[in-house]
């Protein structure tokens, strides 16, 4: 059996936010932010919370998909920025979609963490293990920001995106996974440092810092042998597959990883305009647009692929 998306969903905060209002906060201007990125403008979560959105996100999911919650028998969520450290936000999601049945856990790849939820969603399907999952890339980047860091903060925003897998004649042909943990300096958030009656460290909270040239470096070497990897075990070549849906970090990592596969840029969907970068739910937010929108056909041969800190990696290969 195989693993085939059934279905798509998203959700995005109500605030967007300009570069132009960006302008205001930091030293920064709407020509460099897209020029350098591509980015216009984001959703900044205001009222919404990582779960909220996931929950919106995993509901629209079920709805295209024509799933019930009872149906479900696995949750993953890929997410740095769950609301709370436990209960997982999937046992959240559990929870506000009465999933009874369904086994529920959060994943940690960054921006690749819905490539890694798929990856495992794959796994327990082809295994016989499980016959129907929700796999959600949630994130409320912002509140990870340091708002005064023009380097980082005009890059990211807010959202969710939820896809409902289940076993099938057709679906994924191939993925591929990989990590580089002696890289992981070049994209950092701590967590709380070891605190307790013994030691006060003084830490403060942490914000998101990157060395944006070496993850730039990392994405255009990385994602397109990822993809031609995952392309040469699905038995593909690139011109059969109809859509790349990268992760929308960049327009110009995108366009130098359609370059390298030389492929036109229309094949290279992109949605990081109005998103920024939502880092795990990027792609099926990118997804579910392109499915909304009707451009995705039954039978079409699909390419999704996800990079970031950790740095992590993954590449799928897909039969729509
Ligand atoms: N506005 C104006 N100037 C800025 C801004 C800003 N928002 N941010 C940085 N600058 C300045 C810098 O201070 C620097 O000034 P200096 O030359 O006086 O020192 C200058 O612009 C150039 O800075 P660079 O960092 O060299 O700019 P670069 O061309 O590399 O672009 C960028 C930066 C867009 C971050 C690029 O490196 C990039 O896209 N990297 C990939 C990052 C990425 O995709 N991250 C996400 C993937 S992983 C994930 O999603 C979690």
């Amino acid at each position: 059996m195989l693993a085939r998306i059934i279905g798509t969903g998203s959700s995005l905060p109500e605030k967007a936010v300009a570069n132009q209002e960006l302008e205001t906060l930091v030293d920064t201007t709407d020509e460099w932010i897209k020029s350098r990125t591509g980015i216009e403008k984001r959703h900044i979560a205001v009222t919404e919370t990582t779960t909220s959105m996931a929950v919106e996100a995993a509901k629209h999911a079920m709805k295209n998909a024509g799933v019930k919650a009872e149906e479900l028998d696995l949750i993953i969520v890929g997410t740095v920025s769950g609301d709370m450290c436990f209960p997982s936000t999937a046992c959240q999601i559990q929870s506000a979609l009465g999933a009874k049945n369904a086994t529920a856990f959060d994943i940690n790849a960054a921006c690749a963490g819905f490539l890694f939820g798929l990856s495992i969603v794959d796994a327990y399907i082809k295994s016989g293990r499980i016959k129907t999952a929700l796999v959600v890339g949630a994130e409320t980047l912002s509140k990870m920001m340091d708002w005064k860091d023009r380097s980082t903060c005009v890059l990211f925003g807010d959202g969710a995106g939820a896809a409902i897998v289940k076993s099938s004649d057709e679906g994924i042909l191939a993925l591929v996974q990989g990590s580089d943990g002696v890289r992981g300096s070049a994209l950092t958030c701590h967590n709380r440092a070891v605190n307790n009656p013994y030691v006060d460290n003084g830490f403060k909270t942490d914000y998101t810092k990157m060395n944006g040239q070496e993850v730039y470096k990392f994405a255009v070497k990385t994602v397109p042998a990822a993809i031609m990897q995952a392309m040469d075990k699905a038995g593909v070549s690139a011109d059969q597959v109809k859509y790349f849906l990268l992760h929308q970090a960049n327009i110009r990592i995108i366009e130098a990883v359609a370059k390298k596969l030389n492929q036109p840029a229309e094949k290279f969907p992109t949605n990081l305009q109005e998103c920024g970068n939502i880092s795990a739910g990027s792609v099926p937010i990118l997804l579910d647009f392109m499915n909304q929108e009707g451009k995705l056909e039954r039978g079409d041969l699909i390419v999704l692929a996800g990079f970031g800190a950790g740095l992590t990696w993954g590449a799928a290969v897909l039969t729509w």
